[in-house]
């Protein structure tokens, strides 16, 4: 079959991935090829265990593998051939040198820009997938346009607002999709050709076109608002426990105000995931290069209010268990970031088990899909953790129990059962308020919720 265009994306990570099986199953009249330097995640995307579990992935990939979509190591060969190339790879956080700690490490960015340029013969549309500082598309076009063979390359910002564990809903019904280009004639007719694949699903009145610092920056600033929402819950819920207002209460009030809204005020443990803390610290730097220094310390407070609830947490649990955990059993429940998905990056369960072991807590893991990411994480402690699948004998002989992650399957765990195998008093830590905190307390467990008054027999 002849196809009407040849989509290229640059990196088959948790975007990449997930982004082109929508595409591919949108639009079968495009040919749809997704590589990446990583020969084993591009063995798993053609294999029956594919990379990354998101609800409803496995099932779209199935249908168009092999049809309109193809997964390869063949970076070159995929260049050549493609009308136009989005760039998924990732931009983490620089860990060296000049922005340590801050700045977003464009190398990955850069070694493709550099490898479009030696493969292309023919003029390509680049897209910017992954998350960038806002301007990066003029350092690009300058790596770009390095070329003396008459090749012209339109940079364009397509950033992406998906979340993990709802990506594919994200995907096929997105709030909105945001495309920048330069408002120049060939800038105008690149945004025209990648509003035109998103047209193929996405109502028209949710395709928003902008310049292409615009597109950049609204990425970045998204992250940063959604981000501040949840630090000032937590900012709140501290507040909660020292006055008795029950921060679930607070925070329905307000979100029933329709200018504040009801989502993202679920106080929580912190917020996790590889993109808040990154793009919040990456925003910061770039105020910071432009001088701009109250505002970099407001957008990094944010992450400061995260970092002091995860520590929070751990103190609270150290208070209530007559100031020490040493040698007690705590039986984690949840390690993933959140729920729906095994990615633990960023994860508040990190810091809380680290501070917890190195208290010389007997820490017990459990999650149902991210043990293994887990186990990654605390590589250098793994032999002194203990990882179990299953929550009720992860909670047998413990002193405390903490939730971490919301999965739904803690809601409904049997807590008389539980309780009856842990040792007394019994604690139990709800770092995510999902559970029923009085029918708990009535069990005989002590209850600890965030941003909520203790409820104790002791
Ligand atoms: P990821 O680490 O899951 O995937 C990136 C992939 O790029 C990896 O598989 C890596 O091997 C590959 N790669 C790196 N350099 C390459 C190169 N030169 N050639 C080919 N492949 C290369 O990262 P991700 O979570 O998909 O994030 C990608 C970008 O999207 C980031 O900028 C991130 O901020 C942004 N983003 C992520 C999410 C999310 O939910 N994870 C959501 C929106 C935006
Ligand atoms: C987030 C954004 O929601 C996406 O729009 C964006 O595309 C993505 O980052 C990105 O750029 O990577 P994600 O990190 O996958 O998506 O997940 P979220 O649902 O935003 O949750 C992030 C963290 O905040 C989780 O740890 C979650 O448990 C926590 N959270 C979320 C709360 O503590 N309270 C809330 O009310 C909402």
């Amino acid at each position: 079959m002849d196809f009407e265009k040849s989509i290229l994306c640059i990196g088959a990570g948790y975007v990449g991935g997930p982004t082109m099986v929508v595409i591919a199953n949108k639009c079968p009249q495009y040919r749809v090829t997704v590589v990446d330097i990583n020969q084993d995640k591009v063995d798993a995307w053609n294999s029956e265990n594919i990379p990354i579990y998101e609800p409803g992935l496995d099932k779209l990939v199935k249908k168009v593998r092999d049809k309109n979509l193809f997964f390869s190591t063949e970076i070159d060969k995929g260049i050549k051939a493609a009308d136009i190339i989005f760039v998924s790879v990732n931009t983490p956080t620089k860990n060296y040198g000049q922005g340590a700690g801050k700045a977003a490490d464009l190398q990955y960015w850069e070694r493709t820009a550099r490898q479009i340029l030696a493969n292309s013969g023919r003029d390509k549309i680049i897209v910017e997938k992954s998350t960038l500082p806002v301007r990066t598309a003029e350092a690009m076009g300058r790596i770009l346009h390095e070329t003396e063979n008459g090749v012209r390359f339109e940079v364009l910002s397509n950033p992406e607002f998906l979340a993990e564990g709802t990506a594919i809903k994200d995907l096929e019904n997105p709030d909105r999709v945001l495309i920048g280009s330069k408002d120049t004639e060939s800038g105008i007719k690149a945004r025209k050709e990648i509003v035109e694949i998103y047209a193929n699903w996405v109502p028209m009145d949710r395709i928003i076109e902008s310049n292409v610092w615009s597109a950049e920056l609204s990425k970045l600033t998204a992250n940063a608002f959604l981000a501040q929402r949840i630090s000032s819950i937590n900012s709140i819920s501290a507040l909660c426990e020292k006055t008795e207002a029950d921060i679930d209460e607070v925070a329905y009030a307000i979100g029933t105000d329709s200018r504040i809204g009801p989502k993202f005020l679920k106080s929580s443990v912190g917020f996790g995931g590889s993109c808040f803390k990154k793009d919040i610290l990456n925003l910061v730097y770039i105020c910071q290069n432009y001088g701009l220094d109250e505002v970099a310390d407001y957008w990094e407070s944010v992450v400061k209010i995260n970092e002091w609830q995860e520590r929070r947490f751990v103190r609270n649990m150290l208070l209530n268990m007559f100031n020490t955990v040493a040698g007690k059993r705590i039986a984690l429940l949840g390690f993933a970031f959140k729920a729906n998905t095994g990615d633990t990056r960023e994860s508040p369960a990190i810091t809380i088990t680290r501070e917890l072991f190195e208290e010389h807590a007997e820490v017990v893991v459990s999650d149902p899909k991210a043990l293994e990411n887990a186990r990654i994480d605390l590589k250098d402690v793994e032999d002194s953790i203990i990882f179990e699948d299953d929550p009720y004998k992860a909670s047998e002989g413990a002193h405390a129990i903490a939730i971490l992650t919301e999965w739904e399957l803690y809601k409904d765990l049997d807590y008389g059962r539980i309780i009856k195998g842990m040792v007394q008093p019994a604690f139990i830590f709800d770092g995510r308020n999902i559970l029923d905190h009085k029918g708990l307390f009535s069990m005989g467990f002590n209850v600890f919720a965030i941003g909520k008054a203790p409820l104790t027999h002791i």
